[in-house]
């Protein structure tokens, strides 16, 4: 089977390819924005995408939406985690959490998939805390100073370990397994 993923961002498309392609499903990367609204949920912004997308291609197409919560700030930079990583970077989140203990946060990850009026939605998360400088080269975003629980090592330190247990190999495994054998 053959699967269009709507996305500006090429590492989500190896990502996706890692997980997906052994199970069978080919992933196409279709490269296009879609408008996203200023609402404060991941699983808002993933539906309208999707919607807006398969209005566009009339194809099957998914699209995935993260965000990283951090504790100790009440969740921040949660659904803004492209505009902050834009702009002040993972020194300027490193920046805001000097001086915290209290280093836990989630990375999340929603796929929305459309083939005709519904649309399905898929949560990944993964528990971990964010380091206390950035490490590694893998990766991208971030990678360098997100530790998954269980692990001393940043995604970008173990990449291995990042598509293992991510919250994009947790929503991805979740829409296959929605998928099953005769849709994938
Ligand atoms: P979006 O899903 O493209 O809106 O991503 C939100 C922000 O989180 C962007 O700054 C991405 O670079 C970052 N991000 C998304 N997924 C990952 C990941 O797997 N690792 C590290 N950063 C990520």
């Amino acid at each position: 089977m053959r699967l269009l993923f709507a996305t500006g961002n090429e590492d989500k498309v190896r990502e996706a390819r890692e997980i997906l392609e052994p199970k069978g499903v080919k992933v196409e990367h279709l490269e296009i924005d879609y408008p996203e609204p200023q609402v404060d949920d991941l699983e808002t912004v993933a539906r309208e995408g999707v919607r807006y997308v398969f209005r566009k291609t009339g194809e099957p197409v998914f699209v995935e939406d993260s965000g990283l919560f951090v504790d100790a700030l009440n969740g921040f930079p949660g659904p803004y985690s492209a505009y902050v990583h834009g702009t002040l970077g993972n020194g300027g989140l490193l920046k805001l959490m000097e001086g915290i203990r209290d280093r836990r946060a989630t990375f999340r990850s929603v796929v929305a998939f459309c083939d005709g009026p519904g649309v399905s939605v898929h949560v990944g998360e993964v528990e971990g805390e964010i380091a206390g400088e950035r490490r590694g080269t893998a990766g991208f975003g971030y990678d360098p100073v997100f530790i998954p629980e269980g692990t001393g090592s940043t995604f970008a330190e173990d990449p291995e370990g990042k598509s293992a247990v991510s919250h994009r190999r947790r929503a991805l495994d979740s829409f296959a397994e929605w998928m099953g054998p005769s849709r994938a």
